[in-house]
């Protein structure tokens, strides 16, 4: 099999290369320079970014049109490279050791300093992660070094994608390149199992089941519970600094922090007691990129609020907007 180029709806050009030894080599010269590489795990072609590249995750997001920032599925070639982003407690090295490499990704508390782009978790403090048995995806990983972001390689809403094909019809020119693995061997995602607390969580069903996995803990696993830790996105008030968010700001006030956008200063951004800029450039995949991390450091600095400068809410502005709309939203007491 030979390269070959699909052409989507868009009339966009997917390049296809089989995921043989040149094709490996090449996904992961792609991944380690920033791009987007979709690839054959077990499960289903996955969109993958190297997770520790800001700028790469953001565009995951922009190419999957994602309304929001669903934190990502960390891809590693096994528990030692795991250990080094997660913390995995007793029912988690159990889990790991059985199911691993395989469909079965664990959320763990994430360990700090994090080598992960903060887009990664969302915020949460925890990090999905999953040692894929596919070969593609074992060569892929072991190839490019760095552990993989990976969602499943369709648009948002969109049925997930089994073969190559799928991916290059739905998402084409927009992905750098499509690792041919040939049809995926599970074909719907992996089971999600939380392991954060005293309880193991089911949070989404998939390719491995639950009675499998409760034979191997050794105890039944807890349900999700809806709104709860399963749907942190849901929250009204969710990814909230400790200083209060003012948005769409067109003046720094006393006292404030001011996270910037575009080339353009704000009135009183001098007296700010703090600034960053999200992007001077007004690229929003940049600002996306930097967002997380800005505003903690800028709450780090302790001020009255944290003025945020106004942000287009188109393509990943929506993104942006929406967190920092969560952020400023009146907090939960409970
Ligand atoms: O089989 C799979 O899991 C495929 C392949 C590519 O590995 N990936 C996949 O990713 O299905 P995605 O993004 O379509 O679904 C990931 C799910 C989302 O529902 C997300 O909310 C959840 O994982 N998730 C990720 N990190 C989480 C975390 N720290 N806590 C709770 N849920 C998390
Ligand atoms: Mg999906």
């Amino acid at each position: 099999m030979t390269s070959r180029n699909i052409q989507d709806g868009a009339g966009e050009t997917a390049r296809v290369v089989p995921a043989d030894e040149k094709g490996i080599a090449e996904a992961a010269r792609v991944l380690r320079a920033g791009g987007l590489v979709a690839f054959a795990t077990e499960t289903v072609y996955g969109l993958g970014a190297d997770a520790t590249d800001g700028a790469a995750v953001a565009r995951i997001f922009e190419v999957k049109g994602r309304p929001s920032f669903n934190p990502l599925i960390v891809h590693v070639n096994g528990l030692e490279q795991a250990r080094k982003l997660g913390r995995f407690n007793a029912d988690a090295e159990k889990l790991a050791g059985a199911f691993w490499p395989g469909p079965l990704t664990i959320v763990v508390p994430m360990i700090e300093p994090s080598p992960l782009s903060s887009l990664v978790s969302a915020g949460l403090g925890t990090v999905a992660i999953r040692a894929p048995r596919s070969g593609t995806a074992q060569a892929l990983l072991a190839a490019a070094g760095v552990p993989v972001a990976a969602p499943s390689a369709n648009s948002s809403g969109r049925l997930s994608p089994t073969r190559a094909g799928h991916v290059a019809k739905d998402l084409g020119g927009a992905v750098d390149l499509i690792l041919d693995g040939g049809p995926t061997e599970v074909g719907i995602e992996s089971t999600i199992v939380a392991c954060a607390g005293d309880r193991a969580v089911l949070l989404r069903a998939g390719g491995i089941t639950a009675a499998e996995i409760e034979i191997v803990l050794g105890a039944r696993l807890a349900a999700a519970q809806p709104g709860k830790v399963s749907a942190p996105g849901q929250l009204a008030s969710h990814y909230a600094p400790g200083a209060p968010l003012r948005l769409d700001a067109h003046e720094v006030r006393a006292g404030e922090a001011l996270l910037g956008f575009g080339p353009q200063d704000p009135v009183g951004a001098g007296q700010a007691v703090a600034a960053l800029n999200l992007s001077r450039a007004a690229d929003l995949r940049e600002a996306a990129a930097n967002l997380f991390e800005y505003l903690h450091r800028l709450d780090a600095m302790r001020p009255a609020a944290i003025a945020v400068a106004p942000i287009p809410r188109e393509g990943l502005g929506e993104a942006i907007n929406d967190r920092l709309a969560r952020g400023a939203a009146p907090r939960e007491t409970s």
